[in-house]
């Protein structure tokens, strides 16, 4: 069994966040037509707070699910498509949802691959960012919080597809 994580983030920390940077979107958002496409599957429950943290008439959602390949937690980006949106996005602002931008490898594949969906606008939103491990470098146009060189787990994240359910952010005890 594998103790559990000790606390990076908590629970109430988060939603503070998650608040603040909902409040910030519907500010920048307000007229505009936007599309938040949450990347599946880290990124679930921080889609569903923030989602509800922005106060916007005209909000869509879509999922797009990634895999990352790459020996245990590093990432290689070579990146496959699990699940593709399922509407056009051309002349909508896309809000890229993520979990975390560790190399960049992962965005820089999706960035690349969105442009040719010739969308007004495309931004990106990440709860997490490890600046200390970055491979090509992101503009992450809302940032939750930036971490130190750990590998995190809960709200969402995993290792080896457990501990997605925890309700804080927490560092494996090693
Ligand atoms: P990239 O290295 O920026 O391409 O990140 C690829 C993906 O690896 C992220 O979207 C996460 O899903 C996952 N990942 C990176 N670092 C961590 C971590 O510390 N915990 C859990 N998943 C991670
Ligand atoms: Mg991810």
């Amino acid at each position: 069994m594998i103790p559990k994580p000790n606390v990076l983030l908590s629970t109430e920390q988060i939603a503070t966040r998650v608040r603040e940077l909902g409040a910030k979107i519907t500010e920048d958002y307000k007229g505009r037509h936007l599309v938040l496409v949450p990347i599946l599957k880290g990124s679930f429950l921080f889609a569903a707070d923030l989602a509800r943290a922005i106060d916007l008439e005209d909000v869509r959602v879509d999922f797009l699910g990634l895999r990352s390949y790459g020996s245990g937690t590093e990432s290689s980006g070579v990146v496959q498509i699990t699940h593709d949106l399922t509407f056009s996005v051309e002349n909508k602002d896309v809000l890229i949802v993520e979990d975390i931008v560790d190399t960049g490898l992962s965005m820089k594949y999706l960035l690349d691959n969105l442009a040719t969906r010739k969308p007004s606008s495309v931004k990106l939103c990440s709860l997490l960012h490890k600046p200390s491990r970055t491979r090509v470098k992101m503009d992450i146009d809302y940032l939750g919080f930036t971490i130190e060189d750990h590998f995190v787990v809960g709200y969402g994240l995993d290792y080896a597809e457990k501990f997605r359910n925890l309700p804080y952010i927490g560092v494996i005890q090693s």
